[in-house]
């Protein structure tokens, strides 16, 4: 715990601007704090409440039933389906004819669709599913570039009852293999290709390589994006953007158990092989509506952005089912944010008159290297609010985001959340709540969020600790596929079952505002992006000229954290720039781009305690090129640390 210490001294707070306040659904503090303490105190009214907003097929009998802690269930006996949550219920609304999804591809290409358009795109390919068989309760994997046709697989799926399990496009042909067979999935939906920076990502050849050998996989749909070139099996592939064309616009959604799961998503955890998260139907929605809602104030001429990429929990949530679920125009980008030039999302902003963006750190941190002048030059009088997720904001990129991006004009909204959570915990809300720099303020609504000591106390202000949610809310995980012990085990053991435990560290200031200090656990944070320091460390060990391996989070000015690796070599094996070339493409092909080790430290030997231990907590200070300062008393042999600390100088 005495790791835990915060370093920030952050007195600046900033009002929500009038201007702002004067069309904000909810714009004064004290509605903040009633509407809130009525979801604590009384979640089920207030939550009943809520869900009723949405189109239900049958309604819901009861809300909340905690009686098998730590698994909730929310609107017992309720039906619906997300998709007709997302595009139907507009239909009979003068959002029929109101932009849905309006895409651009890297290469400028441009498509709009209606609400009425999607619905019809989006029950093509659920009919065009179907044909091949993948109906209610299959799991079919989703590897797609960011198209539109990415959002309708998911709906597609949702249409027929079928859980999606996306896995998102930088994985390796490992991670997928893993993935589909741990989701025992039967279909994939895939691209030939998507464009990023100039070239073609071809996706469809990573699926063929993670399929090989697998037979439980009876299609893979492919959409043709870059008309790459790519292998064809007759019997397995096919065409969806062609069958698409041949089915029918109609399609009856299924009406699904508000608890039917509705998808998987894998996400790292300190131990093991990444787990999927399951979300079901009813909470998630009513969870994901009622955020977007009220975080990004939306109303009905807002052009919003959510730069995520749908792979992630982020896209899930803030590009799908929260913004269609309040029917919404959403813009959807393929490519990078510097492609063809570091402007473009400027470029966009402008384009598009964006009004609501919504991104992440380590991106703001990128804009602010490329130079203010790439996004002044663009005109951002449309944007009226600003969010970030995925990792802590520093105060000076909190700073620049909202004087240089929003012209000092727009509130910011770091909202703090998780794949487990599955929509957005802890934020302000932008026409009620005071922003300070690099806080995610306040809780939202039913969230009963603490900062506890290692025993469950809760701490007084801006004592560090452990985070902590003391009552279930609808769109809690509801367990790990295949996996439910481990669930509780996971996110329920550490407090006896008493608080599910999010893995990070933070402090609550005087005014109750939330800190977020990052992962306490063996969790790395790059780029908003979570991976595992075991996963890496097993993807090293993999490869035979590695004998033993420890990774750690190492801090970097870009992208938050960055991989760090210790390695000892095999006999004859020859540490050096080659080899650990050979190390980050080899962490690449197990796991993808993202995990490649930035940094490889070769040693004769790690650091460990008498038990034989590897102690990460020194080689965070090895990597971070700080001295070792720590207790070391436990180490086995200190020459070994000595060793690396003065290779480090
Ligand atoms: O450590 C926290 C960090 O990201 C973790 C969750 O990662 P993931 O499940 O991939 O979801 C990311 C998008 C929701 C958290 O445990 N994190 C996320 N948002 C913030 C954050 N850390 C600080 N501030 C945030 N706003």
């Amino acid at each position: 715990m005495s790791e835990i210490e915060s370093v920030l001294h952050e007195n600046r707070s900033f009002e929500p601007p009038t201007a702002f306040r004067e069309t904000a659904s909810i714009n004064d503090l004290e509605t903040y704090r009633e509407m809130h303490r009525r979801s604590i105190e009384e979640p089920e009214d207030f939550w009943g409440e809520v869900a009723r907003e949405l189109p239900w097929i049958e309604p819901f009998e009861s809300v909340l039933d905690w009686s098998e802690k730590p698994v909730a269930k929310w609107f017992g006996g309720g039906k619906l389906n997300a998709s007709a949550v997302c595009l139907d219920q507009h239909l009979t609304t003068e959002r029929r004819d109101k932009v849905a999804i309006l895409f651009e591809g890297e290469p400028g290409d441009v498509k709009s669709y209606t609400y009425a358009e999607a619905h019809a795109e989006v029950c093509r390919m659920a009919n065009a599913l179907a044909e091949r068989g993948v109906k209610r309760g299959d799991r079919v994997a989703i590897y797609m570039p960011m198209i539109p046709e990415l959002a309708f697989a998911l709906l597609a799926c949702a249409r027929l009852g079928a859980i999606h399990s996306v896995i998102f496009g930088g994985f390796s042909a490992t991670a997928i293999r893993d993935r589909v067979a741990d989701g025992g999935c039967t279909a994939v939906i895939t691209a030939d290709g998507g464009w990023r920076r100039g070239k073609v990502l071809e996706l469809k050849k990573v699926v063929d390589e993670a399929l090989a050998g697998i037979d439980s996989v009876h299609t893979v749909f492919v959409v043709k994006r870059t008309n790459n070139e790519v292998a064809w099996d007759e019997r397995r592939d096919v065409d969806l953007l062609a069958a698409m064309a041949g089915a029918s616009a109609e399609r009856a959604p299924e009406a699904m158990d508000a608890e039917d799961t509705l998808f998987l998503l894998y996400t790292s955890g300190s131990t093991g092989k990444p787990k999927g998260i399951r979300h079901t139907t009813g909470g998630y929605l009513v969870g994901t509506y009622l955020t977007s809602k009220y975080v990004f104030d939306l109303k009905e001429d807002d052009v919003y952005w959510c730069t995520a990429d749908i792979g992630w929990i982020t896209g899930h949530s803030y590009i799908v089912y929260g913004p269609l679920a309040n029917g919404a125009t959403c813009v959807m980008y393929e490519g990078a944010p510097n492609a063809p030039h570091p402007g473009r999302f400027w470029e966009l902003v402008e384009k598009h008159r964006v009004s609501v963006l919504y991104t992440a750190p380590t991106a703001i941190r990128a804009f602010m290297r490329w130079g203010d002048e790439h996004v002044t030059r663009f005109d951002r009088s449309s944007l009226r609010l600003l969010g970030t997720v995925g990792e802590p904001i520093n105060p000076k990129a909190w700073m620049w985001y909202r004087e240089v991006v929003g012209e000092g004009r727009c509130p910011i909204v770091d909202t703090w959340w998780q794949t487990e959570t599955g929509a957005i915990m802890i934020t302000p809300l932008p026409g009620a709540v005071s922003t300070k720099p690099g806080s995610a303020c306040l809780p939202f609504f039913g969230v009963d969020a603490a900062v506890v000591d290692e025993d469950g106390t809760e701490l007084g202000a801006n004592q560090g600790g452990l985070l902590c949610v003391r009552k279930p809310w609808p769109s809690m995980l509801r367990g790990i596929w295949g996996d439910d012990e481990r669930y509780r085990e996971t996110y329920w053991s550490r407090f006896g079952g008493k608080y599910y435990f999010a893995g990070d560290g933070a402090r609550r200031d005087e005014d109750g505002y939330f800190w977020i200090m990052g992962r306490v656990d063996d969790v790395l944070n790059v780029s908003g992006h979570r991976l595992s320091t075991m996963e890496i460390e097993s993807a090293l060990v993999s490869h035979p000229g590695v004998v033993e391996a420890a990774v750690v989070p190492r801090p970097d000015d870009l992208t938050g954290e960055a991989v760090a690796a210790f390695v000892t070599a095999s006999p004859g094996c020859e540490p050096g720039d080659a080899f650990a070339d050979e190390l980050r493409e080899h962490v690449a092909k197990e796991i993808g781009k993202l995990a490649r080790p930035a940094d490889i430290h070769f040693a004769d030997a790690l650091p460990k305690t008498r038990s034989g231990k590897i102690m990460r907590r020194l080689l965070r200070d090895v990597a971070a090129g700080r001295e070792v300062l720590q207790d070391t008393t436990t180490l086995e042999d200190r020459s070994v640390l000595d060793r690396l600390s003065a290779e480090g100088k």
